[in-house]
């Protein structure tokens, strides 16, 4: 069929009467908050998962090299956890490292389902790990796991199923949010469990300097989604008009991250204007710190049994199995 030419202007009140995406319509909401907000899960188009993957090579943000650690040095424990055959499920996968230290861990593991909302990310991700993992089928799906979603159905001779939360991502959640994936994670894994990594509350310079880092990656990462938000949405946020900020809030035990408006100044979306004032914040991230006994709680309460947990001698990371049991 033929497509009827548009002249410009026609073109662009085209573009501008298209309904708005998840994204478009998060922010606009986020931003007719107060204090205005926006999911984390905006930060992770093509150019916030590479920012992400070097905020892990960081030499001051230690929670991912402590994790790799207590995945690598106590792999035959978590191994005999799992038993073999495992089929591991891996939700928010990124750039499919941590992964490889579990498969390389587990006994003959058999299917690799990794989920992620970032597509073009994973799909080249899932080819190089199939180029090294030959024997496992890697079946990654695309789709927001914090909805119930539907895995590939299993074939046979698969063990049980494992998920695989690292990286303290369920810090990122409400607790609220937490508690609610939780129960999806126990409902999903039935059978089987959640391998679940999560940073621990400590020293509070030592997390400052986390998510403040030297080389100022942080600090693009957060600034990334403003620059999303203008190739995607069209908005005209001035990427010098806003600094990044994170700090720790002690009562709640957590990091948060801001983009402060340096100025007074307005923002267009969807034919809104947003107005800030001078050191006007949106709150894009909090990162929740646990303690051991805090994790356990929420895990029970989501039905989930703690059964094993795994640190470093520091005490900075731990990494939880949790059991799902098997519905009665
Ligand atoms: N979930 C990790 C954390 O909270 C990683 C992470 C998510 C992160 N978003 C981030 C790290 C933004 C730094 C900045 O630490």
């Amino acid at each position: 069929m033929a497509i009827p030419a548009l002249s410009l202007h026609a073109f662009r009140s085209a573009q501008r009467a298209a309904p708005l995406s998840d994204f478009g319509r998060e922010l606009l909401e986020g931003l007719s908050r107060s204090p205005r907000s926006i999911s984390p899960k905006f930060f992770y188009d093509v150019a916030g998962s590479q920012l992400f993957d070097r905020i892990c090579d960081l030499p001051e943000y230690y929670p991912t090299r402590t994790e790799m650690r207590i995945l690598t040095e106590c792999a035959p424990e978590i191994a005999a956890q799992i038993g073999p055959n495992a089929d591991v499920v891996e939700f928010g996968a990124g750039s499919l490292t941590k992964v490889r230290l579990l498969l390389d861990a587990l006994h003959v593991p058999r299917r690799y389902v990794p989920i992620d909302i970032s597509g073009e990310h994973l799909e080249g991700a899932a080819q190089r790990l199939r180029a090294d993992y030959p024997q496992i089928a890697v079946q990654p799906v695309v789709a927001d796991y914090t909805m119930p979603l539907v895995l590939p159905s299993r074939g046979e001779g698969l063990g049980q199923r494992v998920g695989f939360f690292p990286g303290s991502t369920l810090g990122n959640f409400s607790p609220e949010e937490a508690l609610a994936f939780l129960q999806l994670a126990q409902r999903l894994l039935r059978g089987g469990g959640l391998l679940l990594g999560v940073d621990l509350v400590k020293d509070p310079a030592r997390l400052h300097a986390a998510y403040n880092d030297a080389q100022g990656v942080t600090a693009a990462f957060n600034l990334n989604l403003l620059r999303r938000a203008n190739r995607e949405l069209g908005t005209d946020f001035d990427l010098e008009g806003f600094t990044h900020a994170a700090f720790y809030n002690a009562p709640l035990r957590r990091i948060e991250m801001h983009l402060v408006s340096r100025r007074a100044q307005s923002v267009r979306l969807d034919g809104q204007r947003f107005d800030f004032e001078e050191g006007e914040t949106i709150h894009t991230e909090n990162s929740h710190k646990f303690t051991v006994e805090g994790l356990h709680a929420l895990a029970v309460k989501a039905g989930l049994k703690p059964a094993a947990v795994w640190t470093d001698p520091e005490r900075l990371f731990s990494v939880h199995w949790l059991q799902s049991p098997a519905a009665q």
